[in-house]
């Protein structure tokens, strides 16, 4: 029987994404659960606020999309991710790192990216070459 075909993923930053599909992709990455995927509202103030969206689309007639990464730069210095996130049907392609590769291509050498990772994902983020930072700080939201 033939191998078969590696699956053909398309990386991109993309001005926006529709609420819809990103709420999907959380939902179907599992992140769904931490996210508020039930206030369409508060999903597209996230998404309208954000100004580095990338996107993994599979190479299918809808581009249907299977990992994002949204975050906040200022273009010059740094890029806060907030969401990084793929769908498990998609899950161990390497569409994370890929995602992860896509932002730093975009963003160039002089930003650095700052994240809070789920417990679950430390090892993902340290396999992907990210350090650890023993002195970040937030203030937890409350809702
Ligand atoms: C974490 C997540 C983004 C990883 O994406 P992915 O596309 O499955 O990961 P990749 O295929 O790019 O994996 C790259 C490498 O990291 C490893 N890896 C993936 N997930 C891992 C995890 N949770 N812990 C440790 N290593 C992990 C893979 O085995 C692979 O290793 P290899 O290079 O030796 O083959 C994805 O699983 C996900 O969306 N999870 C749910 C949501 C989530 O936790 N997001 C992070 C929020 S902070």
């Amino acid at each position: 029987m033939p191998a078969a075909a590696p699956v053909k993923i398309h990386y991109a930053r993309e001005a926006g994404v529709e609420v819809e599909e990103f709420r999907r992709v959380l939902v179907e990455s599992g992140l769904g659960a931490i996210r508020p995927v039930g206030d369409a509202a508060r999903l597209a103030t996230m998404l309208a606020n954000s100004n580095v969206i990338v996107t993994a689309r599979r190479d299918d007639a809808q581009g249907t999309l299977v990992g994002v990464l949204r975050g906040m730069t200022d273009q010059a210095w740094c890029c806060y991710v907030s969401d990084l996130a793929v769908a498990t049907s998609a899950q161990g392609l390497g569409v994370g790192q890929g995602l992860l590769a896509e932002a730093r291509r975009q963003l160039g050498p002089q930003v650095s990216i700052i994240l809070v990772s789920v417990p679950e994902a430390v090892g993902f983020y340290r396999r992907a070459g990210l350090e650890d930072l023993p002195n970040a700080f937030w203030i937890r939201r409350m809702r």
